[in-house]
């Protein structure tokens, strides 16, 4: 079974990806075959400082070996190595009804936050199609924001097998788990997200004295038994679902381990929980920052691996749409 999600290189990426995310595609690589593109082309969609955008790239990548991304069993490549991405994109562009792009939930909210409408915005969705299919992919593990562009994925499979004849898989989509969903520090009714500025959010490799500092600033509910009520008690709530993923331990467990406890110690339990997950990725991530050539081998030999796939489908693609 073959498995591929995409992370752009711009951003932080916070303890709500990790968990939500990155954590599952460290976990999938031990069963199945894992794709992991950094998808520049997509990020180009907002504007980029070309100064800096590679070094950005470059970082995720960093990032993504720290947080455990395997590159002896895993194929970490940077999208637009691979040329295929952009030229399966425009076949599907070809059969996409512009109306179906229009009615993107995110395009709307993106083009109604931004000034910059460009095409790749509408377009963005045919790409992410194209990441996928190029592989012949079965899973896609993705947060619940992109249900509609996997759908949209799925739809663009079975229109190009039906006008040109069984091609593409159509893959399913591998959703986070709901316990998973971390909400905001600063407003947890409220997913954890870097719009909401940053006293709402944990980087994976913010440094020590910040973490301690935002955890022990999160709104907490009035009362003061650790209790899981997501409806009433929705930051503790949110504390608690931190503290037991990364405990490992049920919500249950680290309910009856607070039991005692007050709302202070309670999160300082959570603060240093945290520093014993991240000082290490953060190490790790600083590590790899100083082998540059290392960190650049492995995205050439992924993009190298991702090409031989990919040159297969497009292939394919030419002759059955009469290119070649
Ligand atoms: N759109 C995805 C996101 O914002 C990133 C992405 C691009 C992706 N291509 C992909 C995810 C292919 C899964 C598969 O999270």
């Amino acid at each position: 079974m073959r498995v591929l999600s995409g992370i752009q290189p711009t951003g932080e990426i916070h303890l709500g990806n990790y968990l939500g995310a990155v954590k599952r595609w460290v976990e999938l690589q031990n069963t199945h075959e894992c794709l992991f593109p950094i998808v520049d082309l997509h990020a180009l969609t907002q504007s980029q400082n070309p100064k800096t955008f590679r070094s950005q790239v470059m970082e995720k990548a960093a990032e993504l070996l720290a947080l455990g991304v395997n590159p002896e069993t895993s194929v970490l490549f940077i999208q637009s190595s691979v040329r295929e991405h952009t030229e399966l994109a425009w076949i599907f562009n070809t059969i996409t009804p512009v109306g179906e792009l229009e009615r993107m939930t995110q395009f709307k909210d993106k083009s109604a936050k931004s000034k910059n409408i460009n095409m790749g915005l509408m377009d963005y969705p045919v790409l992410m199609a194209a990441d996928i299919l190029l592989y012949q992919t079965d899973l896609v593990p993705v947060g619940q924001d992109q249900t509609q562009h996997l759908e949209l994925t799925r739809e663009t499979a079975r229109r190009f097998n039906s006008l040109y004849g069984k091609t593409f898989k159509e893959p399913k989509g591998l959703l986070a788990k709901e316990g998973a969903k971390i909400m905001s520090l600063k407003d947890p009714s409220k997913k954890m997200s870097k719009s909401d500025g940053p006293s709402s959010y944990l980087s994976m490799f913010e440094d020590a004295l910040s973490v301690k500092k935002k955890v022990m600033a999160a709104v907490t509910d009035t009362g003061k038994n650790i209790q899981y009520d997501p409806n009433k008690k929705p930051g503790i709530s949110n504390l608690l679902t931190i503290y037991a993923i990364l405990k490992g331990v049920s919500i249950l467990k680290a309910e009856s381990q607070f039991a005692d406890a007050d709302y202070s110690s309670f999160k300082k339990a959570v603060a240093d929980l945290l520093l014993t997950t991240i000082e290490p990725f953060a190490k790790k991530k600083q590590e790899l920052l100083s082998r540059e050539l290392y960190v650049q081998e492995i995205l050439e030999r992924g993009g190298q691996h991702a090409s031989s796939i990919a040159q297969g489908t497009m292939q394919n693609v030419r002759s059955k749409v009469g290119l070649s």
